[in-house]
């Protein structure tokens, strides 16, 4: 037996047993005749004491150990004369009676504490000893609570786990398909999921009722810090239900999760249509700790010789909480940021909105103090606020001004990561107009139904229909998204043709989809969590790859396998693929 207990579980219960752990050697210290190590394992840490008075030898094994190095002790337990309140195990040390190093190991390239020396390149590439340190371990045991508590939820509420297919053909999400070559089937190519979409709703035609699965879904897109190549959903599709059924069962889902695994209630899951969160906030993810609201001003400052503004199509501002502090130059390096290529706003019009409730304005030449008084009461600025104007065409101008508005809350420490607050965005638009295609895109994906009573205007007016889509949005993040799905193969086909699909081109592509829901189709509708994006954020964090346990970087790669990599001629000739 290699150990009789784990790092993390003695105490003084356990004084004067005798014992044997198995660990890695994490530190040590050499105080004259005494050396004490730290022996880790994945449940915590546990003292090692050697006296080289009563065993010269073993002490001296015990001093040459190197850091990382695999041992195997065998001791008694005793109590602790200087007790250490930060550890589990704390209050007991280990006389250790014999020694054994199981694997010796080399210095690690980085350290392997909460503040490491090591660089993220360097610590993806040894993520094995980088999933050793706290930080990364607890996270890893914390994502798998997260699942756990989603599958008891789900499944006290009769919903199926089902395994769907990865070898798959393409099904549009939005992304690029990652391609598989098939040697079986030699010039043809599988798709590897971008979510497991249309399976689901033939689940549904299959009749299960009520589906979920942990999946992993593929994209190739371009990364960020929520984005990866390969990521997880929390899947799920229901039939016989509205709209209302889903966001009920899914904030109780969310609430859940909240309260088990962060201890918060909340009860609220306030509401907004995607064209008022794009009104207020300039987003249709907005985080809503904050306010920060966008004022409209095109009709306060469109009545003066200030061109820029006149020929705005939009003009909005913000408030900056006591933002008046600034001193000239912090308000230059805040124009400077808003004009870097990544925001892309012209220039910046500010308001300094004085104690005594004057106004500063760098637009004064145009503007009086009654018009900046207007400006304050349609951006709720208040005395000591610093009002931020951002003028353009309209899409872009809001982009910019929500960009701002999150780097003020990030600044102004608004943003707290142990404070929650969802939000569902409703009524997304159907079609999106794609300037590249000079096309529309379906908005969410082909299979989400269109409002009834925009019906019409699909052939009249395609970008103002809107479709029964909802988010679920955490802390200015989008957490999930879905859908009612049409269930009608008529209207499924009329949708391909407004998304400009030929009828050759939807049958070849959807025709099984089609064909199914000539089979009894339930209304149905479902939604996907991003698993890694929820549990990031539950975790008071935003980037999902310290999360996932051996995640790709920002090219894609995954440094630590050295993948994706070229592959040997034989097997590309196996796959019939010439690759001059
Ligand atoms: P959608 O495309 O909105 O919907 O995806 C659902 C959720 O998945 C997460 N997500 C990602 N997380 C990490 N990296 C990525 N590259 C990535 N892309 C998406 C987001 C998102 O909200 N089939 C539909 C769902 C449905 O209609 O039921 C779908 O996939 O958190």
């Amino acid at each position: 037996m290699y150990r009789t207990q784990n790092c993390g579980e003695l105490r003084l219960a356990h004084v004067g047993k005798e014992v044997s752990l198995a660990g890695w050697m994490h530190k040590s210290r050499d105080l004259g005749g005494m050396t004490f190590i730290d022996l880790r394992d994945r449940y915590g840490k546990t003292q090692l004491v050697f006296n080289m008075e009563t065993d010269k030898e073993l002490c001296g094994s015990a001093r040459k150990l190197g850091r990382e190095s695999v041992v195997q002790v065998q001791g008694i337990v005793r109590e602790r004369s200087s007790k250490n309140n930060q550890m589990l195990t704390g209050d007991i040390e280990i006389e250790v009676k014999e020694l054994k190093v199981l694997n010796s190991a080399k210095t690690p390239p980085f350290t392997l504490e909460d503040d490491t020396d090591g660089g993220e390149e360097l610590r993806m590439k040894y993520r094995y000893l980088d999933i050793r340190r706290d930080k990364v371990k607890n996270n890893l045991i914390f994502r798998h609570q997260v699942a756990l508590e989603v599958r008891k939820y789900l499944s006290d509420l009769d919903f199926i786990e089902v395994e769907t297919p990865y070898l798959i053909k393409s099904t549009p999400e939005g992304a690029r398909d990652f391609i598989v070559p098939s040697r079986m089937n030699q010039g043809m190519f599988y798709a590897l999921p971008q979510s497991p979409q249309t399976f689901k709703q033939l689940l549904m035609v299959a009749g299960m009722d009520k589906y979920f699965q942990i999946v992993k879904c593929f994209r190739d897109e371009d990364l960020r810090a929520d984005r990866q190549p390969e990521f997880t959903q929390i899947d799920c599709e229901m039939s016989f239900i509205e709209q209302e059924d889903i966001l009920n069962v899914f904030e109780g889902l969310t609430r859940h999760l909240l309260k088990t695994l962060k201890g918060a209630d909340v009860e609220d899951f306030p509401r907004m249509t995607y064209d008022e969160a794009m009104k207020r906030f300039g987003n249709d993810k907005p985080d809503i700790r904050f306010g920060m609201e966008f004022g409209e001003l095109n009709d306060v400052t469109q009545h003066k010789d200030f061109g820029v503004f006149n020929s705005a199509e939009l003009v909005v501002g913000i408030a900056v909480p006591a933002g008046n502090q600034y001193s000239r130059k912090e308000i230059d390096q805040l124009i400077d940021w808003v004009k870097r290529p990544q925001i892309g706003a012209l220039g910046m019009v500010y308001v300094r909105c004085n104690d005594d409730g004057t106004y500063k304005s760098s637009v004064d030449k145009f503007y009086d103090q009654d018009d900046l008084a207007q400006w304050a009461e349609r951006t709720g600025a208040k005395p000591g606020d610093l009002i931020c104007v951002l003028s353009g065409v309209k899409n872009k101008v809001r982009a910019q001004l929500s960009a701002l508005r999150m780097e003020m809350g990030e600044r102004l420490g608004l943003r707290k990561p142990d404070e929650f607050a969802p939000l569902w965005v409703l009524d997304f638009p159907l079609l999106e107009w794609d300037e590249e295609t000079e096309r529309y895109h379906a908005m969410h994906h082909p299979f989400t139904s269109p409002k009834t009573e925009d019906m019409a205007k699909l052939d009249t007016d395609p970008g103002a229909v809107r479709a029964n889509a909802y988010d679920l949005v955490l802390n200015g993040n989008e957490i999930g998204g879905g859908s009612i799905r049409i269930h009608d193969k008529q209207m499924q086909a009329l949708m391909f043709k407004h998304l400009g699909f030929t009828p050759e081109e939807a049958k070849d592509q959807f025709g099984f989809l089609m064909d199914a829901f000539e089979y009894g189709a339930p209304p149905h509708g479902g939604l996907a969590f991003g698993l890694d994006r929820l549990v990031a954020i539950l975790g008071g964090q935003e980037s999902i790859r310290d999360f996932i346990a051996f995640p790709k970087n920002n090219a894609g790669r995954d440094v630590m396998i050295d993948s994706p990599s070229l592959i040997n001629p034989e097997q590309l000739k196996e796959l019939g693929i010439d690759l001059k």
